[in-house]
């Protein structure tokens, strides 16, 4: 029997999937007669209840045991704002370790609080890289993996990736990836929904007219995009959403479920109506985990700016194109042995890419480890590290 207390922390929806899988984990080790004492933290990054309660509901996670409530603003304020918070809760809760994942701004700022309150952190997701420091994302991943104690990594590029920054090996163990047990955990619950019901419950109000036309349809595309460096300039949105109105969707109906940021940006830009006239995109709302697997075990191709999609298409077989001109998740692209293509926001890229993909089939192999068991050889690695 062992006691030893573990905060683990969320903060914005690529959290939830992650964490899902670490809590069941945890509960089984319990069951067992061990005794971890667990404490979830939610920053609340993600508020709304599309992007955040939506998914604690369907993917089975307890309701959070603490909710900081710091939702949107900057990057310093959000990260600011967490680590006043967390550092109160981890002086009250005094936990063993932290667990963090991913590398979301609350990845950053709660790995920083832990080592600054000598608490012992573990990174799940460790050693991803892009390569590219203007993605905010990127600063996350480097300070939380140099200041983290255990680093547990989704690939073997991981792991050389730290070698090559000088972390030592005895730190790092290669685990797989987490989200993969979450897909793995429900498949078949999502294999159950109905695309049309999917369609009618989560469509925009604006584009309910387009649903006649969408639930008869037999072959589709799915869209995602949310990247600060795709939605929040006009000069690179409009002539990505100019190709898709006028291009892409003539050769296949496309479902988008549009993140609120890319919403808002869509409407500052004047570029609604033009999305609205295009009776092949049809708009939704945020949809949730199923929901989104459902549609992607038999959607013809996934355009997105998403890593958890790039890594979930990849193991679905769905051919997909990266709208970004680097990626930390290089294993999931046609050269590793996946099924995606790195074509950034240029519109010659995307029109040759597309095509390409449009008229290709392809399998994909499914990556080392990405076997549905990440979770319990992550709790397995904190276990053993305190022996
Ligand atoms: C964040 C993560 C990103 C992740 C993405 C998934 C960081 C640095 N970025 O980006 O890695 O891929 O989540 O969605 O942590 N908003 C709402 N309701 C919400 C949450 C946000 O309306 O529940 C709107 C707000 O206008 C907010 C904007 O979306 O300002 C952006 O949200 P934010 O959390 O700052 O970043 P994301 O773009 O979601």
């Amino acid at each position: 029997m062992l006691e030893m207390k573990i905060i683990s922390v969320v903060g914005a929806r690529p959290n939830f999937m992650k964490i899902a899988p670490f809590i069941r984990a945890i509960n089984k080790y319990n069951k067992s007669g061990n005794l971890i004492d667990h404490v979830l933290v939610h920053t609340g990054q993600h508020y709304d209840y599309r992007m955040s309660e939506k998914f604690f509901t369907e993917l089975g996670i307890p309701e959070p045991d603490i909710n900081l409530e710091i939702g949107s603003g900057s990057h310093a304020e959000q990260v600011g704002n967490t680590m006043i918070k967390f550092e109160k809760v981890i002086r009250e809760e005094k936990p063993d370790w932290i667990v963090v994942v991913g590398d979301v701004n609350a990845t950053l700022a709660c790995s920083v609080t832990a080592k600054k309150e000598c608490v012992k952190c573990c990174h799940i997701e460790a050693g991803l890289r892009s390569w590219d420091n203007s993605m905010p994302e990127e600063i996350n991943r480097l300070v939380t993996d140099r200041l983290s104690d255990l680093l547990l990594t989704p690939d073997r590029l991981s792991m050389e990736n730290l070698i090559n920054e000088g972390e030592k090996k005895a730190n790092m163990v290669f685990v797989g990836n987490i989200m993969i047990d979450t897909l793995e955990y429900n498949r078949d619950k999502a294999k159950k929904l109905d695309c049309n019901d999917i369609l009618a419950k989560n469509v925009l109000k604006s584009n309910e007219k387009k649903l006649d036309s969408f639930c008869s349809m037999k072959d589709y595309g799915l869209l995602t995009m949310h990247r600060p460096s795709n939605v929040d300039r006009k000069e690179i949105l409009g002539p990505m959403i100019k190709w898709f109105t006028e291009e892409a969707s003539s050769e296949i109906p496309v479902i988008w479920p549009i993140h609120p940021r890319t919403l808002k940006q869509v409407e500052t830009f004047g570029l609604t109506q033009t999305l609205e006239n295009c009776d092949n995109i049809i708009l939704l709302y945020p949809i949730g985990y199923l929901e989104l697997l459902k549609l992607n075990m038999h959607s013809r191709i996934m355009l997105t700016d998403s890593g958890g999609l790039q890594e979930e298409c990849c193991v679905l077989g769905t051919p997909f194109l990266t709208l970004r001109w680097n990626t930390e998740r290089p294993i999931t692209l046609i050269e590793h042995g996946g099924v995606g293509y790195l074509v950034g926001n240029n519109i010659d890229n995307l029109r040759r890419d597309f095509n390409k993909v449009m008229n290709e089939d392809r399998n994909s192999e499914r990556p080392e480890l990405w076997d549905g068991n990440t979770a319990e050889r992550a709790l397995e690695a904190i276990l053993s590290f305190d022996k």
